[in-house]
C-alpha cells in the first residue's frame, strides 16, 4: 500500500515535472503511427491445398488483421528458393516462390492490403544468397567467371564459423577453392566489396519499390563482408568472439547505398536486423542514412521474465537510442512470448501486450501472439524442420552424445517452436489448411484459437485489439515523449505527452494495488484496483 500512494502522489505531481530525456520528435512519419504485424510465410493460411501458406490465402486474411487494427505488415521471405532455410536462401531477387502463388497474386495481397490502410514491408535477405542462385551457380565455374567476385573465394579457410554451427567455408571441388557461408552451406555470403554486387542489390530493391511495396527488413544487415576475411577472430573460454566477422568497416557506407537507394522513393520505411543484443551496436545502426528503425534485441529477445530487467532496457533505450525503438517480444527466430516471458499466464501475456503498445517505440507483433500461441516441440529428428536445429542435432551426434541427448540440442536450437501453423480454428489442421501441413499445428488448437478468442470478452485477442485501437487513435500513444519512466518493484509506470496532453499508463506484475487517480483522469483502459498483471491507461 504504501508504494502505491507514494505513486499517486508521484502521479498527481506529474503536472510540474518536465520530460527527463528525449527530444519531441514531431516530424511526423506513417510508421510512427503503425503496429505492424510479422507474417511468417509458411505458416499463416493455405489456400491451394498444398500444406503452406500462400498469397491467395493471407488475402483472404486481410479482414481479421484489418479487425485488429492493423497497420502494417512484415513478410518473412517469399522469393524464389530452395528452402533451406525457409526462403532465407534466395535463389532470385525478382521472382516470388511458386509456393506461394505468382506476381499476380503478390500484387493483389498488396492491393487488398492497402485498401485496408495496410502497409506491407518484404524480408530482403542481402548477406548471402541460395548456391542455387544463377550467380552462384556462375562463380563456382571458374576462377575468371565474371561471377566468381560476386562471392567469397580464398584457397585457405581461416578460423571464421557458421551461425548455424561447424565451420563457415566449403571447399568447391570444381575450382578447388573454399566459399565462405555465415550461415548454411547451402548459402553463399555476397561480396559486398564488389560495387557490383552493391548495384545488383539495389535493382532488386527498385523492381520492389516500382511495385508498390512500403519498405523492407533487412536481414542481418550488419553481417554484410564488405572488408574481406582478413583476421581469425579470437577465441575466449571456449567461444568464439565476433570481432572481424561482423560490423566490418564498410558496413554503414553499404548500408547508406541501400538507404538512399530506398529513399528514391516517398513514404518508405527500412527496419534492420543487426544481429546482436547490444544496445551500443544496435543504436550506431540506426540514423536518417542508415536504417529508420533496428530491431532491439536488448529488450526484444530478454531470456526469462524480470520485471527490473524489462524497465532497464526500456530506460536505456530512452537515453541512447537515436528516435525510436522498436517494440516486440517475438519472432520466427526466437521462441513464443507465452512461453518464454508470460509463463503461459494469459493475464501476464496481456499486460505485456499493454506494455509494447502503449510504451514508446514501433511495436512488432509476432503472428499468433494475439491468441497466445505456445512453442512446439520435436518428439524426434524427423520432426525438426529447421535447418539450425538439425545442424545443431547432427553436430550433437558426431561430439558422441546419444540421440536423446541430440534431440534435446536439436530442440533447444530448434526454431520450428515459434513457427507452427496460425490456429484460426478448432477443425482439423485449426483451419490453417485441408492437407497434412509443412509443420505440425500446436496440440492445444482446440482451445487456442481465433475463432474461440474472438468470442471471449477477455480474451487475449481483445485485449490486443482494444489496445491497437487505443494506439491507433490516440497521437500520444504515437508521438509522445515520455515525462516519467519509473519502475518500483513489480511495476512499470510512463506518463507520455504530447502537445500538453498526457496519458499514464501502469503496468502491475505484482501484488494487487489500489490507484489514487488524479482529478479529472479519463480512464482509457483497466481499472483503478489492480489485479496481478493487470494494467491502467488514463488521460489527465
Ligand atoms: C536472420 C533471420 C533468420 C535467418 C538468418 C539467415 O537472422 O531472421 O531466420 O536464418 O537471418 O538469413
Amino acid at each position: 500500500m504504501l508504494r502505491w500512494s507514494l505513486f499517486s502522489i508521484l502521479i498527481l505531481s506529474a503536472l510540474a515535472t518536465t520530460a527527463q530525456s528525449g527530444q519531441l520528435d514531431v516530424q511526423p512519419d506513417w510508421w510512427k503511427e503503425t503496429v505492424f504485424y510479422q507474417i511468417y510465410m509458411p505458416s499463416f493460411q493455405d489456400s491451394d491445398g498444398n500444406g503452406t501458406s500462400d498469397f491467395a490465402g493471407m488475402t483472404s486474411r486481410l479482414d481479421y488483421l484489418q479487425s485488429l487494427g492493423i497497420k502494417g505488415i512484415w513478410l518473412t521471405p517469399f522469393l524464389k528458393s530452395p528452402k533451406v532455410d525457409n526462403g532465407y536462401d534466395v535463389a532470385s531477387y525478382t521472382d516470388i516462390d511458386p509456393v506461394y502463388g505468382d506476381q499476380d497474386d503478390f500484387r493483389n495481397f498488396l492491393n487488398e492490403a492497402h485498401h485496408r490502410g495496410i502497409k506491407v514491408i518484404m524480408d530482403m535477405v542481402v548477406n548471402h544468397t541460395s548456391t542455387d542462385s544463377k550467380w552462384f551457380q556462375e562463380s563456382r565455374k571458374s576462377r575468371d567467371n565474371p561471377y566468381r567476385d560476386y562471392y567469397i573465394w580464398r584457397d585457405q579457410p581461416n578460423n571464421w564459423e557458421s551461425f548455424f554451427g561447424g565451420g563457415a567455408w566449403e571447399l568447391d571441388t570444381l575450382t578447388r577453392e573454399y566459399y565462405y557461408h555465415k550461415f548454411d552451406v547451402r548459402m553463399a555470403d555476397l561480396n559486398w566489396s564488389n560495387p557490383r554486387v552493391a548495384e545488383e542489390i539495389q535493382q532488386a530493391l527498385r523492381f520492389w519499390l516500382d511495385l508498390g511495396l512500403d519498405g523492407f527488413r533487412m536481414d542481418v544487415i550488419n553481417f554484410l563482408t564488405t572488408d574481406g576475411i582478413l583476421n581469425d577472430n579470437p577465441v575466449k573460454d571456449g567461444g568464439q568472439q565476433h570481432i572481424y566477422d561482423i560490423d566490418q568497416p564498410g558496413v554503414k557506407e553499404a548500408m547508406r547505398s541501400i538507404k538512399a537507394t530506398i529513399n528514391e522513393y516517398d513514404r518508405r520505411f527500412v527496419v534492420g536486423e543487426i544481429g546482436s543484443d547490444k544496445l551500443d551496436v544496435l543504436r550506431q545502426y540506426q540514423s536518417p542514412d542508415l536504417m529508420d528503425v533496428v530491431f532491439n534485441f536488448n529488450f526484444g529477445s530478454i531470456p526469462d521474465f524480470s520485471v527490473e530487467r524489462i524497465f532497464n532496457e526500456l530506460q536505456g533505450m530512452e537515453h541512447s537510442m537515436p528516435g525510436y525503438p522498436t517494440l516486440f517480444f517475438g519472432s520466427h527466430d526466437m521462441t513464443r512470448l507465452m512461453d518464454r516471458l508470460a509463463g503461459g499466464d494469459p493475464g501476464r501475456a496481456k499486460a505485456l501486450a499493454a506494455l509494447i503498445l502503449t510504451a514508446k517505440g514501433v511495436p512488432f507483433i509476432y503472428y499468433g501472439e494475439e491468441i497466445g500461441m505456445q512453442n512446439i516441440y520435436a518428439e524426434s529428428f524427423e520432426e525438426i524442420v529447421d535447418i539450425q536445429g538439425k545442424t545443431h542435432y547432427k553436430l550433437a551426434l558426431k561430439a558422441g552424445k546419444s540421440p536423446a541427448e541430440a534431440l534435446a540440442e536439436g530442440n533447444r536450437n530448434n526454431r520450428d517452436k515459434s513457427r507452427s501453423l496460425m490456429q484460426w480454428d478448432d477443425s482439423k489442421y485449426a483451419g490453417f489448411s485441408t492437407v497434412k501441413p509443412w509443420i505440425k499445428v500446436n496440440e492445444n488448437f482446440g482451445e487456442v484459437n481465433v475463432h474461440r478468442s474472438l468470442h471471449q470478452r477477455n480474451s487475449i485477442l481483445n485485449t490486443y485489439k482494444a489496445l491497437i485501437n487505443l494506439r491507433n487513435n490516440e497521437k500520444i500513444l504515437q508521438y509522445g515523449v515520455y515525462e516519467r519512466l519509473e519502475h518500483s518493484d513489480d511495476q512499470i509506470l510512463f506518463t507520455r505527452t504530447f502537445q500538453n496532453e498526457r496519458i499514464t499508463v501502469i503496468i502491475n506484475f505484482g501484488d494487487e494495488s489500489a490507484i489514487e487517480l488524479p482529478g479529472g483522469a479519463e480512464v482509457l483502459m483497466g481499472q483503478p484496483i489492480l489485479k496481478t498483471n493487470d494494467f491502467l491507461i488514463f488521460r489527465h
